[in-house]
């Protein structure tokens, strides 16, 4: 029987996985029904998927419909009221990146699962680009031996997104959750997931507020013409030492005075290195270390998108866990969170 699958939030990452999930076919999923806070985007949906109802309040949604897959593709804030509501009413959720606004709304979201026998899956979906997965071969094959050292930077020079993304009450913060969080579980994914133990990090947001006294009205470049709120800091940079010894570097930014912008991950082992995007090795041959383009015809292509959601239905079907799990997200907020504490504090944190 195929799933009843409903989506909350019909905005880009909605329409996003609404096209992923249409085109699984209506034997494996049937388009149950979409809500968004603005009806007209809702019936907008309707119109494009042939979603079968539009709701503007998801509790009312999921107590009629009872779907057995929510996606949850809202605003920061709203990822965790929704996604509890959605396991507690049995679904299995997919929940877009970050988790949620910190780590205690991500550690009550993990636990509603588990209490509920659900899966909550994770947008983290740089884990499932091709890149991704033929780095993760070589790192498994002991290619790199023990990775030691990884660096992962997303770096904009004007780069904010505009609407809610610049507004904290709704995005929870600005480079490191939005877009840093994509690279920061990327190297910690292909590092073996291992558990962070401290962090030290520096956070800045005077790029903007320079902008803002030079009298440059939008410090960023966007074509939202509605921004007004930018809130959130420009770049954070830090450092953090995982349980097993290892370190990750990693920066982000919407806003700073680069040369270019920077996006990519770099993990580098007791034998060997790779960077992505596209995948090179760096393997001693002969006594030299050589650079060995893995794939350069394959860089980052955006396959990540249909693969997570095909998987989220894979694990549903075989009862395993997801790849990208409720806990990996957790981490990752235990990260963030630390590393805006750490900006504020000036010192290192413990977790
Ligand atoms: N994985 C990726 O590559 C990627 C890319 C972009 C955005 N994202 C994430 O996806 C999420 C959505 O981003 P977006 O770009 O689609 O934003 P968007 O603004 O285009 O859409 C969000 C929609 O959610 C709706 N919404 C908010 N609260 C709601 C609620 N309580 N009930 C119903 N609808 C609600 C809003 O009205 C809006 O239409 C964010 O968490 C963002 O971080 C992920």
């Amino acid at each position: 029987m195929a799933f009843k699958f409903a989506v909350i939030g019909c905005g880009g990452m909605g329409r996003k996985h609404s096209e992923v999930f249409k085109a699984m076919g209506k034997d494996t999923v049937t388009m149950a029904a979409c809500c968004d806070l603005v009806p007209e985007k809702a019936l907008a949906f309707q119109k494009q998927f042939g979603y079968f109802k539009t709701y503007t309040d998801y509790r009312q949604m999921l107590e009629e419909i009872r779907p057995d897959i929510v996606a949850v593709t809202t605003w920061n804030a709203a990822h965790a009221p929704c996604a509890i509501a959605a396991l507690e009413a049995g679904a299995h959720v997919f929940c877009e990146k970050p988790m949620a606004m910190n780590a205690a709304e991500a550690q009550q979201m993990k636990e509603t699962a588990e209490r509920c026998g659900r899966i909550l899956q994770i947008g983290f979906v740089r884990r499932f680009d091709t890149d991704a997965a033929e780095a993760k071969k070589l790192i498994d094959e002991g290619r790199l031996g023990d990775p030691v050292y990884a660096r992962a930077f997303y770096l904009r020079r004007r780069g904010c997104p505009g609407s809610w993304f610049g507004n904290k009450p709704l995005s929870g913060g600005g480079p490191l959750i939005d877009i840093g969080v994509h690279v920061l579980d990327l190297a910690r994914y292909l590092m073996g997931n291992p558990k962070p133990v401290s962090v030290f990090g520096t956070v800045n947001d005077q790029v903007h507020l320079n902008c803002a006294i030079a009298g440059v009205t939008s410090p960023w470049e966007t074509d939202d013409p509605n921004v007004s709120v930018y809130n959130v800091e420009d770049f954070v940079a830090g450092e953090i030492r995982f349980e097993n010894g290892a370190t990750l570097h990693m920066e982000t930014s919407y806003n700073m005075n680069l040369e270019s912008e920077a996006n990519n991950v770099e993990i580098y082992g007791t034998k060997g290195g790779l960077k992505l995007n596209p995948l090179e090795l760096y393997t001693e041959i002969g006594q030299r270390l050589i650079n060995v383009p893995v794939r350069p015809d394959n860089p980052f292509t955006g396959i990540g998108y249909e693969n997570e959601d095909k998987h989220l239905i894979d694990c549903i079907l075989n009862g395993t866990s997801s790849m990208a799990s409720a806990d990996d997200g957790l981490q990752a907020m235990k990260i963030i969170d630390a590393l805006y504490e750490s900006g504020r504090t000036g010192r290192s944190v413990d977790l």
